[in-house]
């Protein structure tokens, strides 16, 4: 399907509406899919179960009449298929054991035994390939090296990154053969989600922001271009969303260098700085607070217009800068796409 709006920002077009999707649009702030999720077990379970999982992807769909389904699985379960342990603790979030020596990276699988764990992810993509409206793009992802390496190497999440920047210049030469595994694992990954229907891929460089000049080029760009060029050797028509968040003036020719077809830009740039410095490349993807799903009304109103309005002179996918938190109202993502595809 050619013509699906996504797809159509995605290869360039300047819309008058901009297609919408919304990071975590599958998740706690729905009553729908805190029931799923109960019925799974845990989170976990139901990254693991295809029909449920299908079923979380597609609540948000039916809910709100977005124009993009995102696969519901976690940028964790790449190190759990290499063999990490994972866990989440509620209401603390994933943790991992770790990786500190060269034999704790030598006990990992290779990058092709990760789909024996991965294919129930497969599994989903199938089923919403067939289940979701035909107008509704279908988008796989997966976390960037560095994202995913900081995860696995603190063994869980951090405000700072510290135990990864830690082992970049205490053991570069560890630190490099872990983001070369997630590179490589990454890109057969993604090929998988592609084959059993994915779309569009999107790569989540959620922590992209703490690597700065020359570590930023290396661990970021670099995995980013190495990814975005295979997968363009295997799936020449698939369109991939780069998401180095916080990059700030990293945002600036990331697509060139990289090959990505769309930019998704955070929070921490204005509008008015993304269409002058990346979407001047194509595409750019965002960019409103989340925090206006929490807070409502006329700020939210007046950001989503202004939003649409300065990224209107060129293609433009309207998302959040981030995801929706849990305490976020579902009223106010009802008034974020009413306003959006209000006529101007
Ligand atoms: O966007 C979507 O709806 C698709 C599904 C998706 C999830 N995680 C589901 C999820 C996607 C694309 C992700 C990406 C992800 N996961 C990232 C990158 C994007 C980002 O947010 O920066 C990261 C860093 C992770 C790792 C992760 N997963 C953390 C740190 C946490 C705990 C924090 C939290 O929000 O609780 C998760 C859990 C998680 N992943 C949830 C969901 C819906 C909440 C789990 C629950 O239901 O209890």
């Amino acid at each position: 399907m050619a013509d699906k709006t996504i797809l159509k920002a995605l290869r360039g077009e300047t819309q008058s509406v901009p297609p919408i999707w919304m990071m975590r649009q599958a998740g706690r702030y729905l009553p729908e899919y805190r029931a799923t999720r109960a019925q799974a077990g845990d989170f976990l379970k139901l990254c693991y179960n295809p029909e449920l999982a299908a079923e979380v992807t597609l609540q948000p769909i039916r809910r709100f009449g977005f124009d993009a389904a995102i696969l519901f699985a976690d940028i964790l379960l790449v190190p759990q298929a290499l063999g990490a342990e994972l866990w989440f603790v509620t209401g603390e979030g994933p943790r991992l054991s770790t990786i500190t020596q060269q034999s704790d990276f030598n006990a990992l699988k290779g990058k092709d035994d990760i789909h024996k764990v991965l294919s129930p992810v497969y599994e989903t993509v199938k089923i919403l390939a067939q289940e979701l409206p035909k107008e509704t793009t279908l988008i796989g992802f997966a976390g960037a090296p560095w994202t995913v390496a900081t995860y696995m190497l603190a063994g869980r999440g951090t405000p700072d990154q510290g135990p990864a920047h830690a082992l970049r210049e205490g053991n570069n030469e560890l630190f490099e053969n872990v983001i070369n595994l997630l590179t490589l694992a990454t890109i057969e990954y993604l090929d998988m989600q592609i084959r059993a229907g994915a779309e569009v891929v999107k790569i989540f460089d959620s922590w992209a922001g703490s690597l700065k000049g020359e570590a930023f080029e290396k661990y970021a760009v670099e995995p980013a271009r190495i990814i975005t060029q295979e997968l363009k050797r295997r799936h020449p028509n698939v369109p991939i969303i780069g998401f180095p968040r916080e990059a700030g003036d990293g945002y600036i020719g990331f697509a060139k260098k990289t090959g990505v077809d769309c930019v998704a830009l955070d929070n921490s740039v204005s509008p008015e700085w993304g269409a002058a410095n990346v979407q001047v490349d194509g595409c750019v993807q965002g960019n409103l607070k989340s925090s206006h799903m929490v807070t409502g009304g006329q700020g939210l109103i007046h950001d989503v217009r202004h939003i649409r309005e300065t990224f209107s002179k060129g293609p433009h996918i309207f998302n959040l800068g981030h995801g929706i938190t849990p305490d976020a109202d579902p009223d106010n993502v009802a008034l974020m796409i009413e306003t959006l595809r209000e006529t101007a």
